[in-house]
């Protein structure tokens, strides 16, 4: 049953959005191929391959991967004789030497195509290549070939670069300069309270795509609606102007129309889909046809909204059993990336009787959000502006504005999405406040059908009351409160004699609050770091929950201990944030089964 489509006004913004970007939405609707593995790799804490001796840029650095040509000939680095490093994966925790380094490693790659793409001399004019990075920890300057491709700054979401123009049929050199160096003026800015993992942390595919591709879509179920679903495409390529299909095959379904002179065009349509959620996540394989190109996507269409201080999930009132969690990998420890450490995580969360994660503090690998679309989990997803930004600086804004986009592009078709969050544990003040506003419209600009929300700090109005009142909650959907009663802000007992008022009439989640405990150290509850301190701030924080204005959910600090420079207790933490509910060897604390067992009895008031 095809229908002819309506543009609809509201979505014309998208036109703006997707030229503004050059990501390829869902490469593995693509042809891929793999540059995963090992990379040789050269240490430069001097960047001597990317300055000359006057620090200025030289045009013969490391990147033209030179090599002698006679026995006189002076070159100094050589990556064919150097080590390797595993690709995705951060440095650190795989070379002893690199534990704490932070600086610029050169990383390269060789790739034949014609042993990767066999035709590949029909390459052009029908078809384009890409080089496309999960994600590179901080900034990543890359060549091919000796060729600049391009920059990119943000160390949680992906980019691409096109190659078909650049990429011969043998002995082609994929080459990046990865830079983790922490500054001022980045986002996130010098500290954080989570270990700054350098390195291509992700995946890295070639991706081959038709001459006019299919390069961004949109489809979800249109704001207060169960029936229609709505969105846009966008084609990049020669030929914009093609009629394009969609089709979801379950339940005959689907749609036909034409894209304008740029590539672009909107839809919506009405169609009998089950709806997803947590107890039934169910998917639907999306089907989107051009006359030059096919992609499929799994999608859950569901619809989360506020309603005064309620969240309402398909219409119905939701509590968010929630847990924060960094990524890190499970056992192993350092960046996590595989499907396996997404499925640990995940499980982890069932585990807890949980149907929620904050993903802190930054966006997580896509393995994660597209396993909790299927196994019917929450998620609130980040962006790094954390603590004391340079909020002045118009060049954070921007590239916090771009790590925003790159996050929501990447992710705004995953119905287990509900919430975006812009920002985390931010000092008040009138610039503050105006970046953080510019990012929420950004946000509601580029996705009206999701929930925005920032995890905002305490403020007491006496001994023992607390307000919510931050400002910036004037912006938000959902207010996100970080609360340390009972360790950073006095003892377990101090939490019951807390009251909390709230000036929005809008849900509050707990973003945080938790303890440390190194797991195995035992004592009374009143000796800090053992499992018993940490369990007793957990009875006493629950009780708390029941009594915080609109609550409707909460994300306790945090799943699992991660990597932290900033904690240096010896024998305790050794550069371990220890509030984990798990260890960094994957052995439950006490408090996690309080927890459990709180999530297994919460009713909904
Ligand atoms: C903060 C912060 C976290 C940090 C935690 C802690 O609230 O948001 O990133 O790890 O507290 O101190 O453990």
């Amino acid at each position: 049953m095809l229908l002819k489509i309506f543009p609809l006004i509201f979505l014309f913004a998208s036109v703006i959005i997707s030229q503004e970007h050059s990501l390829i939405t869902n490469i593995e609707a693509h042809k891929t191929f793999s540059l995963n593995g090992n990379w040789q790799f050269i240490i430069d804490p001097y960047e001597n391959g990317y300055y000359n001796y006057r620090y200025e840029p030289a045009d013969n650095g490391y990147f033209k991967n030179q090599k002698p040509e006679n026995k006189w000939d002076l070159i100094e680095y050589d990556f064919d004789k150097s080590e390797t490093l595993k690709v995705p994966g951060d440095w650190n925790t795989q070379k002893e030497k690199l534990l704490l380094y932070e600086g610029t490693i050169w990383y390269k790659k060789d790739f034949d195509l014609s042993r990767l793409l066999p035709d590949y001399q029909a390459l052009t004019p029908t078809r384009r290549l890409f080089v496309h990075f999960g994600a590179v920890n901080y900034k990543a300057v890359v060549y091919l070939n000796g060729v600049k491709l391009g920059e990119h700054e943000g160390g949680f979401t992906p980019f691409n670069f096109e190659i078909t123009n650049l990429v011969k049929e043998k002995d082609n050199f994929l080459i990046v300069k990865v830079d983790n160096k922490r500054s001022r003026e980045f986002v996130p800015t010098l500290n954080t309270d989570w270990y700054n993992y350098g390195g291509l942390t992700r995946d890295v595919n070639l991706v081959e795509v038709p001459s006019a591709y299919i390069k961004d879509y949109f489809i979800q179920l249109s704001k207060g609606s169960d029936k229609n679903i709505s969105g846009w495409i966008m084609l990049d390529g020669n030929q914009k102007n093609q009629e394009i299909k969609i089709k979801i095959p379950e339940i005959q379904s689907g749609n036909t129309f034409t894209t304008n002179d740029s590539g672009y065009s909107n839809f919506s349509f009405n169609a009998e889909v089950e709806l997803w959620s947590p107890e039934k996540p169910k998917l639907y394989d999306v089907i989107i046809e051009s006359e030059t190109d096919t992609v499929k996507e799994k999608i859950g269409f569901r619809r989360i909204e506020v309603n005064g201080p309620d969240i309402l999930l398909n219409g119905k009132k939701i509590f968010l059993k929630g847990i924060s969690a960094h990524e890190e990998a499970p056992l192993r420890g350092g960046r996590a990336n595989t499907k396996e450490d997404a499925k640990k995580i995940l499980d982890w969360v069932k585990e807890l009787n949980g149907n929620f994660i904050r993903l802190a503090h930054y966006p997580h690998n896509e393995n994660i959000v597209r396993l909790a679309d299927e196994m019917g989990v929450f998620i609130w997803s980040e962006i790094p502006v954390y603590w004391t930004i340079l909020w002045k600086n118009e060049k954070t804004f921007l590239n916090a504005k771009n790590q925003l986009t790159e996050m929501i592009t990447r992710d705004k078709n995953r119905a287990s999405i509900i919430l975006w969050s812009v920002s985390n544990e931010t000092p008040l003040s009138d610039e503050r406040l105006s970046f953080l506003k510019k990012l929420n419209e950004q946000a509601r600009f580029l996705d009206s059908t999701r929930l925005i929300t920032a995890a905002l700090e305490n403020h007491y109005v006496n001994k023992n009351t607390i307000i919510i009142d931050d400002p910036f909650g004037e912006y938000l959907d959902v207010i996100g409160l970080n609360e340390y009663l009972g360790w950073y802000d006095g003892l377990p007992d101090k939490i019951d004699k807390i009251n909390y008022q709230t000036k929005y009439n809008k849900p509050v989640i707990i973003s945080e609050f938790g303890a440390d405990a190194l797991q195995g150290f035992h004592g009374d509850s009143l000796t800090r770091w053992t499992e018993e301190y940490q369990a007793n701030v957990y009875e006493h924080q629950i009780n708390l929950m029941r009594r915080i204005p609109n609550l409707c959910g909460m994300t306790p600090w945090i799943l699992a201990d991660f990597r932290s420079p900033r904690r240096n207790l010896p024998g305790i933490q050794d550069h371990w944030n220890r509030k984990g509910l798990i260890s960094n060897l994957g052995i439950k604390k006490k408090a996690f089964y309080i927890l459990q067992k709180f999530y297994s009895v919460y009713l909904l008031r």
